[in-house]
């Protein structure tokens, strides 16, 4: 997709046409990773459980999905539930857990519309066993999906994938003086695709809380005090704009175009 068929979808006129008006159709990052937080402080706002917070960041989810597939991202990770996650009370992870399945459920045919390929990054087969096969069954719907990669990060810590690689590598026989940076890589769950160029983290908070650790060395952040049941289009366009201001220098002294491959 392009910039133009997202510009066909916003309201014209209004704010968010006017800010895709300021997106270089050029510098469209490759690979947007967010980590969406707030949900829990936007109910108590509201004076409403924590899982009303959830239940509202569904509406933000399929907005950011959306509006990626259509910007031409060429992948969007999403941290939905991390391995330190499991400490919640248990009311509320069966809330995440039947949120996630009932998404899946409602969201696929416009998944397969957007010609958008799911996977699901993490360990998700600890999670139960009803979520997993939703997940297994999403994935092997939109493989045959050319457009852009959808990632849910699930049951996911950071530490663990590199733990994880690192058991592939050796189960692979790969021998010590053969492993570098780009053959380890091969292993992470992300194989096969780009680092992400920008990071996003919603409310306000200034960490990368275990989030693909590896992949985000020489990611761009950007931090929004927004909530994320309330992140939408327009918040995404923000961050796109703020990020093709960006120098990016990888270590060296020479500015580096910001996304080399974007469509
Ligand atoms: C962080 O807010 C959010 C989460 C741990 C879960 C995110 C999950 C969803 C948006 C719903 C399911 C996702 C998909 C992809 C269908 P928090 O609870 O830590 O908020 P707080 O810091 O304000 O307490």
């Amino acid at each position: 997709m392009s910039l133009d068929q997202l510009r066909a979808w916003i309201p014209p006129g209004g704010p968010e046409d006017a800010l895709a008006g300021q997106v270089i159709p050029e510098r469209i990052p490759r690979h947007v990773a967010i980590i969406m937080d707030g949900n829990g402080r936007w109910a108590a706002q509201r004076h409403l459980p924590r899982v009303e917070g959830h239940r509202a960041g569904i509406d933000a989810v399929r907005d950011t999905v959306e509006t990626s597939a259509r910007l031409g991202l060429d992948v969007l990770t999403l941290y939905a539930f991390s391995v330190e996650n499991w400490k919640r009370p248990k009311t509320e992870v069966s809330v995440l857990m039947s949120l996630l399945r009932r998404y899946l459920r409602l969201e696929l045919d416009t998944l397969l519309r957007n010609n958008i390929r799911f996977t699901a990054i993490g360990r998700p087969n600890e999670l139960p066993e009803d979520v997993y096969h939703e997940l297994l069954q999403a994935e092997a719907r939109t493989s045959r999906n050319t457009g852009m990669r959808f990632n849910i990060a699930l049951n996911y810590g950071g530490r663990a994938e590199i733990v994880d690689a690192a058991r592939r590598a050796i189960e692979a026989g790969v021998s010590p003086s053969s492993l570098d940076e780009a053959r380890f890589s091969e292993f992470l769950y992300t194989a096969g695709q780009p680092d992400p160029d920008l990071l996003i983290r919603t409310s306000g908070e200034m960490r990368v809380s275990n989030f693909l650790l590896w992949q985000i060395a020489y990611a761009e952040i950007w931090v929004t005090d927004t909530l994320w049941p309330d992140f939408r289009c327009q918040h995404l366009l923000e961050a796109v704009i703020a990020y093709q201001k960006r120098d990016r220098r990888y270590g060296g002294i020479v500015s580096v175009p910001v996304a080399a491959g974007a469509k």
